[in-house]
């Protein structure tokens, strides 16, 4: 293992019958880093996951966690991460105290450690006033702060967390991540996948999956600066007709509805844009407002995901 590095992976890559669910997925983590893994439904999040974790094997390629191989030694990659897949398994019949409790005694947590770990989870989580409720009678968000609790009650290296804000409500949502960078903090490790462009934002790096493969990796800003000067943004009377009129304009690579404001990316701005706009007028579509406009995370990751989609085709 190269020094630093918490994750390696190589060529990891996993079909499911006739399905290739990744396919062939370089990329390192260095320790200490806080790493989004972005794609659409069903692009491989959750599969790489499984893997790097040692749940689910890979039929080929590799990946080292903490200079654990998770083809050659699945169950030694266990004692150095936490894993909160989609569905985490809290006992709604016990307690808060009592689920943690329970892993505690899964990753053979000594006695002696365990009321300062606690002391630091609840510090995190805010969960220490409710030690004694039951689980299965927390908020949506109260369940989701506990699953982070009870992965990281064995003070793993690498913490890996599938979509751990699925479905909670923005304060909890803004919670969960407080306590994401504050174990970023303490120099954990951090492989989060989501859905969600706002939490990619506040990662250090990004890789977004599309079918399985890597189609990019950098930082947010450097995704999202490779659209710099080519984000033309509309207002139109009629924006659902604009939209879908610059979007098969030939020379408009995408054109994407942000409420009732049209981002068109164009790759030639000088060369086309008064062109596109002469074509609009033409077609009876009004425009009242057009300038240019700072490309969004979410430009990004659909204009690659479309290069992608014309590649393969
Ligand atoms: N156990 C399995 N058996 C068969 N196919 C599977 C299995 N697990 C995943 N797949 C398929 O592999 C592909 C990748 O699925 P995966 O769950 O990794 O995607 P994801 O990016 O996590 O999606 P989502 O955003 O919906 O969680 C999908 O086509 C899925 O149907
Ligand atoms: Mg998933």
């Amino acid at each position: 293992m190269a020094l630093g590095l918490a994750v390696d992976v190589d060529g990891l890559s996993r079909r499911f019958g006739s399905i290739e669910a990744v396919s062939g997925v370089t990329f390192q983590v260095p320790q200490g880093e806080l790493f989004g893994i972005v794609g659409p439904d069903g692009a491989g999040k959750t599969t790489t996951l499984r893997m790097l974790a040692g749940v689910l094997r890979p039929t080929t390629g590799d990946a080292r966690i903490a200079d654990v191989s998770v083809a050659r030694d699945p169950e030694g990659v266990k004692r150095h991460i936490a894993y909160m897949s989609q569905r985490f398994g809290l006992y709604g019949d016990l307690t808060v105290r009592e689920n943690i409790e329970f892993y505690a005694d899964l990753f053979l947590v000594s006695k002696t450690d365990r009321p300062k770990r606690l002391e630091r989870l609840y510090g995190f989580s805010g969960l220490g006033p409710f030690e004694h409720r039951l689980a299965g009678q927390l908020s949506g968000g109260m369940k989701q702060k506990l699953g982070l609790c009870c992965a990281l009650i064995h003070e793993p290296d690498i913490m890996l967390l599938d979509e751990p804000t699925f479905g909670v409500d923005p304060i909890s949502r803004r919670d969960l991540w407080l306590i994401v960078h504050d174990m970023v903090a303490t120099g954990i490790t951090v492989l989060v996948a989501t859905a969600y462009l706002d939490e990619a934002e506040r990662c250090d790096r990004v890789a977004l999956l599309h079918d399985g493969r890597l189609i990019a990796l950098d930082t947010p800003d450097a995704l999202q600066q490779r659209l710099s000067g080519r984000i033309r943004s509309v207002r139109a009377d009629d924006p659902r007709r604009a939209r879908h009129f610059l979007d098969r304009h030939q020379a408009v690579t995408q054109a994407v509805l942000f409420g009732d404001v049209i981002h068109a990316t164009v790759e030639h701005v000088d060369r086309d844009w008064p062109r596109v706009l002469r074509d609009v007028a033409a077609a009876g579509i009004a425009i009242h407002e057009e300038e240019s406009a700072e490309p969004t995370l979410e430009d990004a990751f659909i204009d690659l995901v479309r290069a992608s989609d014309r590649h393969a085709d």
